[in-house]
């Protein structure tokens, strides 16, 4: 069964894989090249067509902005089935974005750095890899540069996002309380997501005006950065974001070690990460809830509730090992039952949690995997296992979806998996999980 489904994970992945030398995410739902979904795919291409990760990487990182910002979608091709396209978007407001491709003026958590150190770790030619590597590792320094220098207006070592898309939990019931603080205009558009994918699995009309007002506010700025701090509505210290790129600032550092020389720039990603991690672990940590939360930098108050998120912090080093028991505990507790798949996107235990809505609630593949290497991580061998074994059997019951009902039992006649099928990341992480013990 687990040969046939990985001949199928190649399958999808190579179905995705376009000529422009990007893979989409899902076929229709997801027509272009999406920054954190092009990382973790790269990461399954690694383990079985080497040039098609090098290729994806590349291209991704080909389409980087003169100021070092690397945009969440790339607009390869014309494509109408998707909302909000690149005419909407208009990148090219900022005069520092690319001249060959369009984009949006907004990010997605920086992966790129860790994903070029699985690479390496996967690739049977090292001296080679590190070859590629030793191409791109500039741009994604820059990158981070970016984000230091322009994310982080209080100098705290924690950066900030200006838009839900830019945390990848788009509708995440984290940011609730921010859209209580705003009032945008009643947008007339035609959305297509919901044409490829069941509405009640999506988020609704208004979210999607919260949406396309912050777009607007930044539109008005010509993207730019300091404007952004100054005035979105939306400006929020993400723990997830934060912890990846955490996590790609130590692949940098030891990536720069392994090729030699560059002590400056080592010597700036040092100081980045150390203020980052004491920061992370001041600021965002929540002694009363057993976890990581989100900080509402705009309305300065912490947003407290427990997301996939809040674990996130185990993938990239950050909690010491006792503060590492609190919040595996908290992860069992809350939504660790026998009655559910790990890990649910969202609170099991609060009321907005909806195990059919997308980011309100299913499990997502990604994520397990970032935990599920967390765990192993801080030695937290059984729920580590657990966490896998879990992944791999969603896949085997639904096949690869987007998403998944966290609850075992559903009480559906015909229980599916949700959002697209086929869909790339699914199958990337899948094909990494089994080739990892
Ligand atoms: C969408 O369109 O829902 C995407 O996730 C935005 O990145």
């Amino acid at each position: 069964m687990k040969e046939d489904l990985y001949k199928k994970a190649i399958a999808v992945l190579d179905a995705n894989f376009q000529d422009g030398g990007f893979t989409i995410p899902s076929a229709g739902l997801y027509p272009f090249q999406w920054k954190w979904d092009s990382g973790f795919i790269a990461i399954g291409f690694a383990h079985y067509d080497v040039e098609k990760a090098k290729t994806e990487m590349r291209t991704l990182l080909d389409a980087q902005w003169k100021n070092g910002f690397i945009p969440h979608i790339v607009f390869h091709t014309e494509n109408d089935s998707y909302f909000p396209g690149a005419d909407f978007h208009q990148s090219e407001l900022h005069p520092l974005s690319s001249k060959r491709y369009r984009s949006t003026g907004m990010t997605q958590p920086p992966v790129t750095g860790f994903v070029l150190q699985e690479m390496y770790r996967i690739a049977d030619d090292k001296k080679d890899m590190l070859n590629f590597i030793k191409e791109e590792i500039d741009k994604v320094y820059a990158n981070h540069e970016y984000f230091y220098k322009n994310r982080d207006p209080q100098d705290e070592g924690l950066v900030y996002i200006y838009h839900n898309w830019e945390s990848g939990t788009d509708n995440s019931p984290v940011w609730d309380d921010i859209w209580k603080t705003m009032n945008p205009p009643e947008y007339d558009f035609v959305r297509k997501d919901t044409t490829h994918v069941d509405a009640s699995q999506r988020p609704s009309k208004r979210e999607y005006d919260h949406y396309l007002h912050i777009i607007d506010i930044a539109k008005q700025n010509n993207y730019n950065d300091a404007k952004i701090a100054e005035l979105s509505p939306f400006l929020v210290q993400d723990p997830l974001f934060n912890a990846m790129l955490i996590k790609s600032n130590q692949a940098l550092i030891d990536l720069y070690i392994q090729i030699g020389g560059n002590e400056e720039r080592i010597k700036n990603i040092i100081k980045w990460q150390s203020k980052s991690i004491k920061s992370f672990n001041d600021k965002l940590f929540d002694a009363d809830l057993g976890a990581y939360v989100h900080y509402d930098l705009r309305n300065e108050n912490p947003i407290r509730h427990i997301t996939s998120s809040s674990f996130s912090p185990l993938f990239a080093n950050i909690p010491s090992p006792e503060r590492a028991d609190v919040l595996v505990n908290t992860m069992m507790d809350k939504f660790g039952g026998e009655d559910k798949y790990l890990c649910a996107s969202f609170d099991p235990t609060n009321d907005r949690f909806n195990p059919r809505k997308y980011w309100r609630g299913p499990v997502w593949i990604n994520m397990n995997w970032m935990l599920f290497l967390g765990l192993k991580n801080y030695g937290f061998t059984d729920v580590a296992a657990r966490m896998k074994q879990d992944s791999i059997e969603l896949i085997e019951k639904y096949g690869f979806y987007e998403y998944f009902d966290c609850r075992k039992d559903t009480g559906d006649e015909n229980p599916t998996g949700y959002g697209g099928n086929n869909f790339s990341w699914s199958a990337a992480l899948f094909i990494d999980m089994v080739n990892t013990d």
